[in-house]
């Protein structure tokens, strides 16, 4: 199965609190606000126009998990094979500026995704703030209703490939085309847990936790190494109560048609943190959930 998905593309999420949360990512992460709309914010720390988007809304949620696809033709055949699943399509272009070609659809595990041409890439690198800031949105993990059937919407009719999974497929990390070990990492459940994103040092990681303290808040778990994906990481919680990773040195998967996909034993391994220390109940408990419409 030939890749459909080249990379993370942006994430949309709906707020009661847009400037704040606009704001917080801003002071905690680093990232810059690019452009703002009347009822939307954009934020990103590289050359893309944006990563995050907050748009205003009466609760806190999702909107759309952008996955960047190949190319225009890609988006075709993604939406073909989607249709072809009988999934509800709720849109044939984006809600954001500058992507040439995209759709969005609802699925019945849960997540809603946009599978889009790329996000303008226009913005300079570098810019005036904090001095912390990430390379990019690295994945997203989300919770589903039905682990199987979307671990075969995602390789069958997405393209996209497994790096680890646990023994049972309680949870399972899948890679797109960029060779980075995850781009969705998904567990059982109806929310987005997280968002993360990919930080140059672990300089950055204690950064981040000192903006938290200054802001009179903690970490939610971290720092850790997690075994799927040996990348060291932190997470907090965000004003919308979903929980934010920032991961340094995620792995890369050198020979996408070699490589055989590790099985984990969820109880026994360390799978989730290397280092030990399990993940609190606060942790557990973070997410936001889909929202189909906007
Ligand atoms: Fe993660």
């Amino acid at each position: 199965m030939a890749h459909l998905i080249r990379q993370m593309g942006h994430i949309l999420m709906a707020t009661t609190e847009l400037q704040d949360s606009a704001t917080d990512l801003s002071d905690i992460v680093g990232l810059r606000v690019t452009r703002r709309d009347a009822d939307a914010i954009y934020l990103s720390s590289n050359e893309r126009q944006y990563e995050v988007v907050y748009r205003r809304g009466d609760k806190p949620g999702v909107l759309a998990i952008g996955l960047e696809a190949m190319d225009a033709a890609a988006v075709d055949e993604a939406q073909r094979r989607v249709q072809a699943a009988g999934f509800r399509i709720l849109d044939d272009r984006s809600s954001l500026p500058g992507i040439a070609r995209a759709f969005r659809f609802a699925t019945p595990f849960g997540p809603v995704f946009e599978i889009h041409t790329p996000v303008p890439r226009t913005m300079s690198a570098r810019y005036i703030g904090t001095a912390n800031r990430p390379r990019r949105l690295e994945h997203v993990n989300v919770r589903v209703a039905d682990m199987p059937g979307f671990r075969d919407f995602l390789t069958d009719a997405l393209g996209m490939k497994i790096s680890d999974r646990t023994g049972n497929d309680e949870l399972i990390w899948f890679r797109a085309w960029d060779g980075f070990h995850h781009t969705i990492a998904a567990g059982r459940g109806g929310n987005l847990h997280h968002y993360a994103f990919d930080a140059h040092s672990l300089e950055d990681l204690s950064g981040i936790a000192d903006n938290l303290t200054v802001k009179g808040r903690t970490l939610l778990w971290g720092l850790g190494r997690h075994g799927a994906g040996d990348n060291i990481f932190s997470y907090y919680r965000d004003p919308n109560g979903c929980a934010v990773e920032t991961s340094v040195g995620l792995a890369r998967i050198e020979n996408d048609e070699l490589y055989e996909p590790r099985v984990w034993d969820l109880q026994t391994s360390l799978v989730r943190n290397l280092w030990g220390v399990p993940s609190p109940a606060e942790f557990n408990a973070a997410g936001i959930p889909y929202l189909a419409d906007d």
